[in-house]
């Protein structure tokens, strides 16, 4: 199997080509420290050829969601040593996702007095799940100055270098659905008119300045990056996604990352394996409704270089052997996706 094969991306050596995706499952204490389950539950995952780890605020400012974790402090840094141990000690390797959330931000969620701020000041439209207040809608943001835009790219290297600290094999920044960086990139969310804003180059600058500093910071060959061109969630709008989209991955381009993460496009219009091809030219991973026969086309194909799994990887621990042996895939429980404690998380079995 393709899938079994071995791949380098940068300074990462993955003994396979399954990759499990990034999902947020709510699982950190409320201050964004990670939990026992958490150390369990990517343990548990180990045999995939790459972890990305969970969507993760590189400070307090960027937290969307409540028991969603932090890289900002030193005990969240500690905590997540114990994760990237525990998944190290069983042969994996496992990056870091850093989700900024921009504008996705609730008072309800984050400690009393941090604000949300957004490259302009529009709100999105929808509601979040708060603990403290049930589902609220997101806040009116504030329009961050120039200052603070060069410091939340500071702020990306610090995290970059905290996850390089808490023994993470490096990080990927979180470039889709509607967070900050897409904020940045989006005709419909960014309105300034300074040097982040105005074209779609200067839209493009934010996400690739994080990755210049996320690389200053640990190495390029150890940052990727993660893009879905044309994704409207979170309320998500652009005059031209793929112009747009082309353009990041040009910038991107001249930056030695370690691979380009790219979900396909919702819409048929942009096939974002082929955009990614044209205009990124790395290492790709895949993602996006695959299954073990349809990946092992997609590497045939030459579409990318590795395909990532996310909802097959909440119920299979064990997806890398399943798939080697052709075994039944587990079903997964939707009412516990983002419920506290180890039920539904860290509590499906192997084969
Ligand atoms: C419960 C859940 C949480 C997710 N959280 C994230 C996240 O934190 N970061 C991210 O980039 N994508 C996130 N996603 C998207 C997945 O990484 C993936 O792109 C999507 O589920 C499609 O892949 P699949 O068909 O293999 O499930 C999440 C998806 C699910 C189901």
């Amino acid at each position: 199997m393709r899938l079994m094969q071995s791949l380098r991306l940068g300074d990462l050596e993955l003994g396979n080509r399954v990759v499990m995706a990034p999902m947020t499952r709510n699982r950190a204490h409320a201050d964004g420290v990670a939990s026992d389950e958490m150390v369990a539950y990517y343990a548990q995952r180990a045999s995939a050829g790459l972890i990305v780890a969970e969507g993760t605020w590189p400070s307090v400012i960027g937290q969307a969601y409540c028991r969603q974790p932090g890289i900002a402090t030193p005990e969240q840094v500690a905590a997540w040593r114990r994760v990237t141990d525990a998944v190290h000690a069983n042969g994996g390797l496992i990056v870091l996702q850093l989700m900024h959330a921009g504008r996705i931000g609730s008072r309800h969620v984050k400690p009393p007095g941090i604000e949300t701020v957004a490259p302009s000041a529009i709100r999105a439209a929808g509601e979040v799940f708060t603990d403290a207040a049930g589902l609220q809608p997101f806040d009116e943001p504030r329009a961050l100055s120039t200052a603070e835009v060069q410091a939340v790219v500071r702020e990306h290297a610090a995290a970059a270098d905290n996850a390089r600290a808490a023994g993470f094999d490096g990080v990927e920044l979180h470039g889709t659905s509607g967070y900050l960086p897409m904020q940045f990139l989006c005709s419909g969310t960014n309105h300034r008119s300074d040097d982040y804003g105005g074209s779609t180059p200067k839209r493009a600058r934010f996400m690739v300045a994080c990755l210049a500093a996320m690389a200053d910071a640990i190495g390029s060959a150890r940052v990727g990056l993660r893009l879905n061109p044309g994704n409207t969630y979170n309320d998500t709008q652009d005059d031209d996604p793929a112009a747009s989209h082309a353009e990041l991955m040009r910038q991107a381009a001249g930056l030695g990352l370690a691979y380009l993460h790219v979900m396909r496009a919702p819409t048929p219009a942009i096939d974002a394996f082929a955009l990614a091809r044209e205009h990124f030219g790395g290492r790709l991973i895949l993602n996006d409704g695959f299954d073990a026969a349809s990946a092992e086309q997609a590497l045939a194909d030459g579409a990318g270089d590795a395909v990532s799994f996310a909802r097959h990887y909440i119920g299979n621990p064990d997806l890398v052997r399943r798939f080697r042996e052709g075994l039944p895939l587990a079903r997964f429980d939707r009412k516990t996706l983002y419920t506290p404690g180890p039920r539904g998380y860290s509590d499906y079995p192997p084969a």
